[in-house]
C-alpha cells in the first residue's frame, strides 16, 4: 500500500511529517552517527543569535519526574560560526533546515532573519518568541499579543523564506496570541516550548539550577502540548507543528489528531537518539495497518470527532427511512437545522468553516435557501464580507430580494449539508452566470460519499452515510415507512438510540 506522508508547511514541503525541535538536536552533525538524516521531514538546529553565546552558569539541567528541567540559556555559535561552520554540513543532506532565531530586541531578529535568508540551504526560519531562560526577547515577547504581532511583522517583511512563530505555553490563553502571529504573516506556528518551572535541593534550600528557573519538557508536558495544539489549530488556518513530550509513535499520532500538520521530536531525542525514526516508521505502521492511505486524514481528526459528536448530542443526525432528493432512500439524515437553531454553535462551527477559506480574498458568500442561509451569514460574518442567499423559484434557482452577484467578485458558496450536492450545483452556475468567480464550495457536512460533485468541495465533516436504489433498499424490504425529510414521522435520532443502548 502506498501511503502519503507528505505535508506541507506554506510552501515547504516535508517527506513527513516528523522534524526534530530546535535545542535537541545540535546542528544535525551530532546525531549523524545514528542514521540518515535524509529520513527525517526536517532538521530545526539549535537558537542562533547574533553573537556567540555562553549561556547561563551551571547546573543547566536537571531531570525530573517524567521530564526535564533545562536552563541553558541559548548557548550557541553565533550567526557567523554557523553559517560558516556548521551550514555546509547541513546542506549536503536533502532533508529542510529549519534555523531557531533569537534575539533580545526586535532589530536583532530582523538583523538575524533578513542574514539567513541570504544562506544558501536554509529553508525556513522558526522565530523563537518563547525561551523562558533569557533575559530579555524569547518569552519576554512570546507572552504578549501585540508584542507577537509586532515582531512577526518586522520580521515577515526582513524574510521571504516560510515564517514560522514559535510559542510559549507559559501564558494564560494561547489563542489571542496564536491568532495575532498569523495575522502579522506567520506561515505557521510551532508549540510548545519549555513550562517555565523551578527545582530546589531540600537539603540546602538552594536552587537545582544555576539560572535559578527552568523549562520543563518531556513526557510531563505532553498533556499540556497537546491541549494548546488542538485549542491553537481550531483558531488559526495557518499549519501547526506540535511539540512536547513526544517518546514514541503513538504521541505524535495523538498531537496529528489534535490539528497539528507536523510534530518535533525534542527531549526524547536524547534517551533514544533514533527515536524520530522509529516515530516516523510507527506512524506509517499505523496507517498501513489502519488502511489509511493518507496522513492528512489523521490530521484535525480529534476535531471532527468532536464536531460529530457536536451533532449527535443536537440530535441531529436522525435514524429511520429517508426518501433522499436524489431519489435514493437512506437509513440516516443530518438535520443541521438542529445545530444552527443554536446560535453560538453555528457562530463557532461556521467560523471553523470560514477558517477554510481565510486568505483566499473572498468578496461574498452566497448559499441555497432554506439549508445555505444561515450557514452564508455566520461565514461572512467571520471573512468580514457580505452574505446574500439564492431560492428556486419554480424550479429554478435564483436571486431575489434585490440581492446582485457582482462580475469580477470572488464568491464562495455554502451549504449546510452536502448530499448529491445539486443545490450547489445551481449556485455555482448562477455565480458563473453572473460572470464571477467561484472560490469554493463549503460546507458544514459532506455525505457524498466521495460522489463526482463538479466542484471541489470542503467541509467541516466528512461522514460516509450508506443511500441506496429504491428497488434494492434494505429498509423498504422491512417496510419502514419511508419519510422526505423534514417530517419527523417515524424517526429517532442516533441519540435517542445510543440512550437506548
Ligand atoms: C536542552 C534544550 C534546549 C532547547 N533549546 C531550544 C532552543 O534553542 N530554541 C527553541 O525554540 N526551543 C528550544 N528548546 C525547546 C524544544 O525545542 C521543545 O520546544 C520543548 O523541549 C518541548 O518538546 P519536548 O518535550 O519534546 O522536548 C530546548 C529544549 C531543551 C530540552
Amino acid at each position: 500500500m502506498i501511503i502519503n506522508l507528505t505535508v506541507k508547511i506554506a510552501r515547504l514541503e516535508l517527506k513527513n511529517p516528523v522534524m526534530v525541535a530546535s535545542g535537541t538536536f545540535g546542528y544535525g552533525e551530532e546525531y549523524a552517527p545514528f542514521f540518515d538524516l535524509n529520513r527525517l521531514g526536517a532538521i530545526v538546529v539549535k537558537g542562533i543569535t547574533l553573537k556567540t553565546r555562553a549561556g547561563n552558569p551551571p547546573p543547566r539541567i536537571v531531570e525530573t519526574p517524567a521530564g526535564m528541567l533545562n536552563a541553558v540559556g541559548l548557548q550557541n555559535c553565533g550567526l557567523e560560526k554557523f553559517v560558516t561552520d556548521k551550514m555546509p554540513f547541513l546542506r549536503q543532506f536533502e532533508t529542510p533546515i529549519i534555523v531557531n532565531v533569537n534575539g533580545e530586541t526586535i532589530d536583532e531578529y530582523i538583523k538575524l532573519s533578513e542574514e539567513l535568508s541570504q544562506v544558501e540551504g536554509v529553508s525556513a526560519l522558526e522565530i523563537n518568541l518563547s525561551c523562558p531562560n533569557v533575559k530579555a526577547g524569547g518569552m519576554a515577547f512570546g507572552v504578549d499579543p501585540d508584542m507577537v504581532y509586532l515582531v512577526t511583522s518586522m520580521v515577515r517583511r526582513a524574510t521571504r523564506l516560510p515564517l514560522i512563530i514559535k510559542l510559549s505555553p507559559n501564558v494564560t490563553d494561547i489563542k489571542p496570541i496564536a491568532q495575532r502571529a498569523e495575522e502579522a504573516g506567520a506561515d505557521g506556528l510551532s508549540l510548545i516550548n519549555t513550562v517555565l518551572g523551578l527545582a530546589i535541593d531540600h537539603k540546602t534550600g538552594q536552587p537545582q539550577l544555576g539560572n535559578i528557573t527552568g523549562g520543563l519538557s518531556g513526557p510531563a508536558v505532553k498533556p499540556i502540548a497537546l491541549r494548546m495544539v488542538w485549542e491553537v489549530s481550531e483558531q488559526v488556518s495557518i499549519p501547526v507543528i506540535g511539540m512536547g513530550g513526544i517518546t514514541k509513535p503513538e504521541d505524535a499520532l495523538e498531537f496529528l489528531a489534535a490539528g497539528a500538520s507536523a510534530v518535533a521530536v525534542g527531549t526524547g531525542n536524547f534517551i533514544k537518539p533514533e527515536l524520530a525514526i522509529e516515530v516516523i516508521e510507527g506512524i506509517k505502521d499505523y496507517l498501513a495497518k489502519e488502511k489509511i492511505a493518507d496522513i492528512h486524514e489523521i490530521i484535525g481528526r480529534f476535531s471532527r470527532e468532536i464536531t460529530y459528536q457536536t451533532f449527535i448530542d443536537r440530535e441531529a443526525l436522525l435514524e429511520g427511512h429517508f426518501l433522499l432528493s436524489s431519489g435514493r432512500h437512506s437509513g440516516r439524515y443530518f438535520q443541521a437545522a438542529m445545530v444552527l437553531q443554536d446560535p453560538s454553535l453555528a457562530s463557532n462551527l461556521c467560523a471553523k468553516l470560514a477558517k477554510k477559506f481565510k486568505g483566499e480574498q473572498i468578496d461574498l458568500v452566497i448559499g441555497p435557501a432554506m439549508g445555505g442561509v444561515i450557514v452564508a451569514h455566520e461565514v461572512a460574518k467571520n471573512l468580514g464580507i457580505r452574505a446574500i442567499f439564492s431560492e428556486r423559484v419554480s424550479g429554478k434557482m435564483q436571486l431575489r430580494r434585490g440581492f446582485r452577484i457582482n462580475p469580477q467578485e470572488r464568491v464562495l458558496v455554502v451549504e449546510d449539508v452536502i448530499t448529491t450536492g445539486g443545490s450547489a450545483k445551481e449556485v455555482v452556475d448562477l455565480v458563473k452566470q453572473a460572470g464571477a468567480e467561484v472560490i469554493g464550495v463549503g460546507s458544514l457536512v459532506d455525505r457524498s460519499g466521495g460522489m463526482e460533485l463538479g466542484f471541489q468541495l470542503k467541509a467541516l465533516l466528512k461522514i460516509e452515510i450508506e443511500t441506496y436504489e429504491p428497488d434494492s433498499c434494505p429498509l423498504c424490504q422491512k417496510d419502514l415507512p419511508l419519510v422526505k425529510p423534514g417530517s419527523r414521522t417515524a424517526i429517532s435520532t442516533l441519540a435517542e438510540r445510543l440512550k437506548r443502548e
